[in-house]
């Protein structure tokens, strides 16, 4: 369980988080919407201690985020696959040797077959095959994404954080960006965070939705609440998302 209490982050003047709070449950799916600059990817990158809050928390399991060590800390990050908004693939490196990255990096003491093997089944699961000495350049905006999330999923996360999967593709790599989260969450039950200013994701992926608004979690419901909710704030956010 992710729990997120009473977390404020500034940035100098500017306010960004003015008190959040949202629990995640073990297993589920929940798609954190919000306009563009309201502070969604500042909220993810606290639930993985990459920032510090000026006040509350985020507890993860029974482990306050910004009380543990650096090393209790990437003891944590480990139960995390973090998809990240620009793919954050190495230009350098073919796509086998981004996706081994995070095994590399954790000295698993996987043999050479055995990490092949791994880095297979992740590409496989997120639709991709025979693409392993390609490089990020020579893969289109959804191919990224996919080998991005093979990257996420090569430590067995428990958990998920995908920060605006969709943004940049067209409306049909969007919906199968969607569709792939959907079934990665159902078939490896990971508890899955997805944060966007998408109202398709939203329709296409939430059994429940977050609305950040003014620095805090202004609604939690199901996808359908929220869209058909007379409330006027959040009337006035979908009439200005929706396409
Ligand atoms: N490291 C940082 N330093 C200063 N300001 C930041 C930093 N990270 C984010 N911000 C500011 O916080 C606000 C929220 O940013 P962000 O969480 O990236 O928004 P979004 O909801 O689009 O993901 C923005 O005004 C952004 O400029
Ligand atoms: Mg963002």
């Amino acid at each position: 369980m992710i729990e997120i209490n009473n977390l404020y982050k500034n940035f100098g003047t500017k306010q960004v988080l003015r008190g959040v709070n949202l629990t995640i449950e073990p297993g589920e799916t929940i798609v954190i919407i919000g306009r563009s600059g309201c502070g969604k990817s500042v909220l993810i990158k606290h639930i993985v201690g990459l920032l510090k809050p000026d006040k509350g928390y985020v507890k993860v399991e029974d482990k306050i985020v910004n009380e543990l060590s650096l090393k209790e800390l990437y003891e944590l990050r480990k139960k995390f696959g973090f998809l990240f908004q620009s793919s954050a693939l190495f230009d350098s490196m073919s796509v086998f040797e981004n996706v081994s990255l995070p095994l590399v990096e954790s000295n698993n003491g996987f043999s050479k077959s055995e990490v092949l093997e791994i880095v297979n089944e992740k590409l496989a699961l997120v639709g991709l095959e025979g693409i392993l000495d390609l490089k990020p350049s020579e893969l289109s905006g959804g191919m990224k994404k996919r080998v991005g999330l093979a990257r996420a999923l090569v430590t067995n996360p428990s958990y998920i954080l995908y920060d605006e999967p969709t943004t940049g593709l067209d409306p049909i790599m969007s919906d199968s960006i969607d569709q792939l989260i959907k079934d990665l969450s159902e078939k490896l039950k990971v508890t899955s965070v997805v944060v966007t200013h998408d109202m398709y994701s939203v329709k296409n992926v939430a059994k429940k939705v977050a609305m950040m608004n003014d620095g805090i979690i202004y609604f939690v419901g199901k996808p359908e609440e929220l869209l058909n909710s007379n409330d006027k704030v959040i009337m006035d956010f979908i009439r200005r998302t929706e396409v």
